[in-house]
């Protein structure tokens, strides 16, 4: 059952991009199981995961915080989970989402909700790393106040591109560009892992804000995490699906731009300390 989808870089100012990505079977998707398809890593006791394997929660409390990943890994794919994050004065606390390499070679694509004060907004701070280098942070403030309700976190990752959506929004991309030295992970499969942690000594006014421990337990929720890869599925049933293999259209451009006009905290990109040089690679968004 082969599949051929061609893709063009229409916005690169490089040599055009075209790849031919031959999909042995249907891209394919559907519910995960917490049950069957993720461990939990850490605070064992701290992690619940409902009977019928759709909700998992983990806790934070002055004793231990807890973490979960996919029992497989994957080269590409597009995650989605619904997180409802900590409610009240949650100053101080790191709930995550993220992907991460198994092998040698740190490589990660990753979205930390910082908790704040009870009236004061979380943070969204996301980074990526290739070729165990970080250092790309963005932030975001959210059109929502997540502790209310489940919303949709999103990280897509195929070979000419990376997107954060939330609620189907792109918040961040992270072309491939590699043609002109950028590093890009796209060799080493990355597993999918969240967690609940004390980040205290940075995490809310840099610092300044500590956890207030009278308020714990801390307790996020994760609920439809939804795998779908090139290669295969962890799903129930395979059906074709959209966006795996595709970059930003027009409308999502625009989104994005939207985002960043009025929903972002702080760019790497833009830090007068910092002038990275592979900014100058990103300007097409
Ligand atoms: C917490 O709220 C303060 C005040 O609104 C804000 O400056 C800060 O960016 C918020 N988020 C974090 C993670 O500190």
């Amino acid at each position: 059952m082969g599949e051929s989808i061609w893709i063009r870089e229409r916005s690169s100012p490089y040599s055009p991009l075209l790849i031919l990505i031959t999909i042995s079977s249907l891209l394919a998707c559907c519910g995960a199981n917490f049950h069957r398809d993720v461990d939990v890593t850490w605070g064992h006791d701290h992690a619940n995961i409902s009977d019928d394997g759709r909700l998992l929660t983990l806790t934070l409390d002055r004793l231990s915080g807890a973490g979960f990943q996919s029992k497989k890994a994957y080269l590409f794919g597009k995650f989605d989970v619904e997180m409802k994050l900590p409610p009240g004065n949650t100053a101080g606390i790191v709930t995550t989402f993220y992907v991460l390499t198994t092998a040698e070679k740190h490589e990660e694509i990753d979205l930390e909700f910082l908790g704040n004060l009870t009236d004061d907004p979380y943070t969204l701070h996301t980074n990526v790393y290739t070729h165990e280098v970080g250092h790309r942070e963005q932030e975001f403030s959210l059109w929502f106040d997540p502790r209310q309700d489940f919303h949709k976190y999103t990280i897509l990752w195929n070979p000419l591109i990376i997107i954060v959506f939330v609620d189907d929004i792109p918040v961040r991309v992270f072309n491939n560009r590699e043609a002109v030295g950028v590093p890009y992970p796209n060799t080493k499969p990355m597993k999918i892992k969240a967690s609940i942690w004390n980040g205290e000594k940075w995490a809310t006014r840099g610092g300044l804000v500590k956890t207030d421990w009278n308020e714990a337990p801390f307790t996020a929720s994760y609920r439809n995490l939804e795998i779908q890869t090139m290669a295969g599925s962890v799903g129930r049933k395979n059906r074709p699906q959209w966006p795996l293999t595709q970059g930003l259209d027009k409308a999502g451009k625009k989104l994005l731009r939207w985002v960043r006009q009025t929903h972002m905290i702080y760019n790497y990109c833009h830090d007068p300390k910092r002038h990275p040089r592979e900014c100058r690679h990103f300007i097409d968004i």
